[in-house]
């Protein structure tokens, strides 16, 4: 039992206080980044410090990356990926829905960017041939397999021959996926049927990094 000379009892006030004194720093930092503004979709992940996610990025985005080519993005919300492609020399964003390409134009306004609000599978005012890199994140982990067919039959109207597609998409073979149902019923198996079927030849695969996707490249 501690005598009366403990400091037992003030190091444990003390240490409280301490707690205190940074839980108020970490609520001061928190509002500041608020009021900066932070982008939408970070908190899905940020690939700057989730490992899976930046092996991701350092592999499958930012070796594409050059000033000659063309990149679209499918479903870019507020930029969490769309940063990495800025080095493009033509990038365009296409979204089915135009508050989420305000929110993107709002973080990302650059003259080289079209935003571009499609009917869902489309990619309106893109030339035939024209894009040599295709990405999309986040999106198809959320489209119905007809979607996905839809879009894949547009993206052989739009990838140059030699380009290259990245799709991320929900891997329902995965428990994380099959626990969240606003995840649509694919796998990699499906996946890989319908882009062979849409005409392209898949490059690469990953179905280990992530715990309820998987992302596949390909091209025609
Ligand atoms: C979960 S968010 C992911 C946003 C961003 N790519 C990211 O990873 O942070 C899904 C995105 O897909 C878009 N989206 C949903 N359905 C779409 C469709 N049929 N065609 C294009 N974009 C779509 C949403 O508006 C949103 O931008």
């Amino acid at each position: 039992m501690p005598d009366l000379k403990t400091t037992l009892h003030v190091d444990m006030l003390n240490r409280y206080r301490r707690r205190r004194a940074s839980l108020v720093a970490r609520v001061v930092r928190a509002v500041a980044k608020e009021l900066k503004g932070e982008v939408y979709g970070l908190a899905w992940g940020d690939p700057e410090t989730v490992e899976s996610l930046r092996f991701i990025r350092d592999r499958y985005v930012l070796p594409y990356v050059k000033a000659e080519h063309s990149a679209l993005e499918i479903g870019p919300g507020g930029g969490r990926w769309t940063r990495y492609l800025l080095g493009f020399g033509r990038l365009y964003v296409v979204d089915y829905y135009a508050e989420v390409i305000d929110e993107l134009r709002r973080n990302y306004n650059k003259p080289h960017m079209e935003f571009i609000k499609n009917n869902g599978t489309d990619f309106p005012a893109v030339g035939d041939q024209s894009i040599d890199y295709l990405f999309s994140f986040g999106a198809f982990v959320h489209l119905d397999v007809p979607l996905i067919e839809g879009y894949l039959t547009n993206m052989r109207r739009v990838l140059k021959p030699g380009g290259n597609a990245v799709i991320h998409y929900s891997d329902k073979t995965k428990i994380m996926a099959q626990l969240n149902t606003s995840f649509s019923e694919n796998t990699p198996e499906t996946m890989r049927s319908m882009v062979s079927a849409a005409g392209f030849v898949i490059l690469e695969e990953d179905v280990t990094s992530m715990w309820h996707s998987s992302v596949i490249r390909f091209t025609h």
